[in-house]
């Protein structure tokens, strides 16, 4: 997500604004900006691309002034450019302001204030907040900062400057961080304590709701109320590596620990009315093409196949229609059989992988209208789709993918449920109870998380294996298929998915006394099934962990090690499941010194085939 910092004091701002848009890199982001309170006037410069572009751009004649705000930008509304970078300002470029998070409620505020009078540049949701500080700037920026964010909707962390009041900087936040670093007469504001950590360990962490004015030698922190609030000074004990980690020794660990938030981020604004209404505007779909759609194709590579493979399951029950999911480097070289009632979906992360855009270019020249689930705004296989559906997880830092297959599979059941919605295949009440099972989920995740050590105990026994087998029954084999690529890409242990069903036509023969089997079992329907599974591995030695809802069976006396996951709907179980395989493999890796965000032989986005 986006990165933030603010600086005030007797020091010349850009240099240490520079300096902390650095150290927020590792954030992931497309454009960069800075807006400085110069002696004659408030200066902004942004660029699209990397800070380097920026710094090109001002050159040695670096403008001055001891006030500034600067942002790395992580696209959400509007696709990378300079215009579309932060800050934005108002229309009397008197007033800059830097944000991180989405305002739901853009669209709105924006005909709003054009009725107004004022004009907008960009494609931004984030202008909005500049023109609304504007707008009611009546000679007091913190007033006008508290109107504006009353009329906000969404996630916000930002900081406002202005030329009409030079001395000070006003933040805000809500759903979104925010840090404000305590120096010697002069005072820094982040998205994220390693922009000024060279500078200051002492810190307020600004929470939901709460204000701050903060000049050299001042903070002082309200409610939105306007009561003065007193807040504890708390000291970094992180050193800057950790600090980019949020304290994580791993970006993998800490990208998996904001998975809850991912969900939350990803489901906003799309599941509505108490949960019984799905909304899904971005898709811009007729009724008629909606009733139209008779068969899905979804075509992806590697995590983002499996979200496929788990979505095949969910479709074909809940939509009653024919559902192939395909890797992308088979599909290109197949005969594949579309025609224009097929709804062809790619899935990826990056938007970048060349696969799975050679793909989508294919399904796009048969004629196929193509929709896009990606995490990243203005990628290439954004750009090329008709629709996009975004996951809005963050940048993800760490090869393994965790919070991105997540969202994934979250966008994959919103756009499951809003189909069936609007094809009415299900009743209000089972739109409700789906509804309100999703929005369970992140609070479930939490739950889970919590458990850490019970799954790192777990971990323990796969370190000293070479070889690991995960199976599964229905979606259970599914999500197997992703516990056995993380087990295998990060602790490079050779594992493998199998379908339960399927181990007695080979895999049997590879059971030995001892050997690691996770057995994923959540899917009631076929739990029995599952059992006799179990047995069977049991009866050659293996060691079989496993995985399943609470007060369905009892499996103690069955396996060596059961992990039980908190009960929801069957279909929706995998977002629970995949968890616990995570963080398992993310242990088993650590637990044999593997470089864990970075795995040997392994690119973030293969971009190339
Ligand atoms: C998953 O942990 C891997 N990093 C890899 O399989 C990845 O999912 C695959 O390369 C697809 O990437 P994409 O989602 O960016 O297209």
């Amino acid at each position: 997500m986006c990165g933030i910092v603010g600086y005030i004091g007797e020091q010349s701002a850009y240099p240490i604004l520079l300096e902390g848009l650095k150290k927020l890199e590792y954030r992931g982001y497309d454009s960069a900006g800075v807006a400085l309170l110069c002696p004659e006037e408030l200066k902004v410069i942004k660029a699209k691309g990397e800070i380097s572009v920026l710094e090109e751009k001002i050159g040695n004649g670096f403008p001055s002034g001891t006030v500034g705000i600067g942002h790395t930008r992580w696209a959400t509304h509007g696709a990378p450019s300079d215009i579309n970078a932060h800050p934005h300002c108002g229309c009397s470029e008197e007033f800059a302001v830097v944000h991180n998070g989405i305002i739901e409620n853009y669209l709105g505020l924006r005909s709003w204030l054009e009725k107004q009078g004022h004009h907008f540049v960009s494609e931004t949701d984030t202008e909005v907040l500049a023109h609304l500080v504007e707008h009611f700037f009546d000679g007091d920026l913190l007033r006008a900062v508290v109107q504006s964010v009353k009329m906000v909707e969404g996630s916000f962390a930002m900081v406002a400057i202005s030329e009409n009041e030079k001395g000070k900087l006003v933040c805000a936040r809500k759903d979104s961080p925010l840090v404000i670093g305590l120096g010697e007469r002069e005072n820094y504001i982040a998205s994220d304590v390693p922009a000024f950590l060279g500078h200051t360990r002492k810190i307020y962490i600004l929470e939901d709701g709460e204000i701050a004015v903060v000049t050299a030698n001042s903070v002082e922190i309200l409610s939105v109320g306007g009561e003065v609030l007193q807040k504890e000074v708390s000291e970094v004990t992180w050193d800057a590596a950790e600090a980019e980690k949020g304290g994580y020794p791993h970006f993998m660990l800490k990208e998996i620990m904001e998975q809850p938030r991912a969900l939350r981020e990803t489901m906003r604004g799309r599941l509505l009315k108490g949960c019984s209404e799905f909304s899904l505007p971005e898709l811009n779909l007729t009724p008629e093409e909606i009733r139209s759609i008779e068969q899905v194709y979804i075509v992806a590579c590697g995590t983002a196949y499996h979200a496929g493979l788990v979505a095949k399951y969910a479709m074909e029950k809940i939509l009653h229609i024919p559902v192939e999911v395909d890797l992308a480097s088979e599909f290109r070289y197949r005969a594949p059989l579309l025609n224009k009632k097929t709804l062809f979906i790619v899935i990826s992360q990056s938007g970048e992988t060349a696969d799975t855009l050679a793909a989508l270019r294919l399904a796009r020249q048969k004629g196929n209208k193509v929709l896009a689930i990606t995490n990243v705004v203005g990628s290439s296989v954004a750009r090329e789709a008709h629709r996009v559906l975004y996951t809005w997880a963050g940048p993800e830092i760490a090869v393994a993918s965790t919070k991105a297959y997540l969202t994934q599979l979250f966008s994959l059941y919103l756009l499951t449920y809003y189909l069936a919605q609007e094809k009415k295949l299900l009743s209000p009440e089972e739109l409700k109870e789906a509804g309100e099972a999703l929005y369970r989920l992140p609070e479930q995740v939490e739950t889970i998380l919590k458990r850490v050590d019970e799954v790192r105990e777990i971990a323990a026994y796969l370190t000293s294996w070479e070889s690991a087998f995960f199976i599964g029954r229905n979606l259970d084999y599914a999500v197997a298929m992703e516990g056995a690529l993380k087990l295998k890409e990060i602790s490079y242990i050779h594992a493998e998915a199998y379908a339960s069903g399927e181990l007695k036509h080979g895999t049997l023969a590879l059971i030995v006394d001892g050997i690691p089997v996770i057995a994923l079992v959540t899917q009631r329907a076929v739990i029995e099934k599952s059992l006799s599974n179990i047995k069977e591995v049991k009866a050659r030695c293996g060691h079989v962990i496993c995985f399943a809802q609470e007060g369905t069976i009892e499996f103690q006396r069955e396996v060596d090690r059961v992990f039980y996951l908190p009960t929801n709907l069957d279909v929706l179980m995998p977002i629970l499941t995949v968890v616990p395989l995570q963080l398992l493999s993310y242990y088993a890796a650590v637990g044999r010194n593997c470089t864990v965000d970075k795995p040997r032989n392994l690119a973030k986005s293969v971009t190339v085939e």
